[in-house]
């Protein structure tokens, strides 16, 4: 039998459609590219989480000389997060980027590595994760949840 895989997603025009708090969020995002440390690509990323709490905690990628070493910002901020505040759950992530000498004017989304983490951290936490991802300016994507970035991920719940 033929199946089918969809979900909805918000298309915004730009930043201003999104609510203050989001606003807010997706600056903070912005803001940590400037504490990436991406010598390799030069393409900063940033990303930020709204945690139960409200309170706000930014990631951002590291890279490394041994280039397979360097962790993305996304799985940078689930790590900080699920260390520092073991007993909140992420409401709501926002990732942007800012590449040298580059433009920055469309939604940047997860690489595959960081879409199984987030993933395992909605099942974890059994609490769905808000995405928001954007460009320094233009057009904002917002998904209700990280399992829309990836149909048919595994879950750990089947090595139970
Ligand atoms: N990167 C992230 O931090 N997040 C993404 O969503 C995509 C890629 C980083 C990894 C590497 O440091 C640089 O961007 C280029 O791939």
């Amino acid at each position: 039998m033929q199946q089918k895989f969809e979900f909805e997603y918000d298309l915004l025009e730009n930043a201003n459609e999104l609510s203050t708090a989001d606003q807010e969020l997706l600056e903070a995002a912005k803001k940590a590219t400037n504490t990436a440390y991406a010598p390799y690509s030069k393409f900063n990323v940033g990303a930020a989480a709204r945690l139960s709490s409200n309170t706000i905690i930014i990631g951002s990628n590291q890279e490394s000389a041994s280039f397979p070493v360097g962790i993305c910002a996304e799985r940078a901020l689930l790590n900080s997060v699920a260390s520092q505040f073991p007993h909140e759950t992420i409401h709501t992530m926002a990732i942007s980027y800012e590449p040298v000498g580059k433009p920055s004017v469309e939604p940047i989304s997860p690489c595959g590595m960081c879409r199984q983490s987030l993933l395992d951290y909605e099942n974890r936490f059994q609490s769905p994760i808000k995405i928001i991802m954007a460009g320094m300016s233009g057009k904002v994507m917002v998904l209700k949840s990280a399992t829309h970035l990836l149909p048919f991920g595994f879950d750990g719940a089947i090595l139970k």
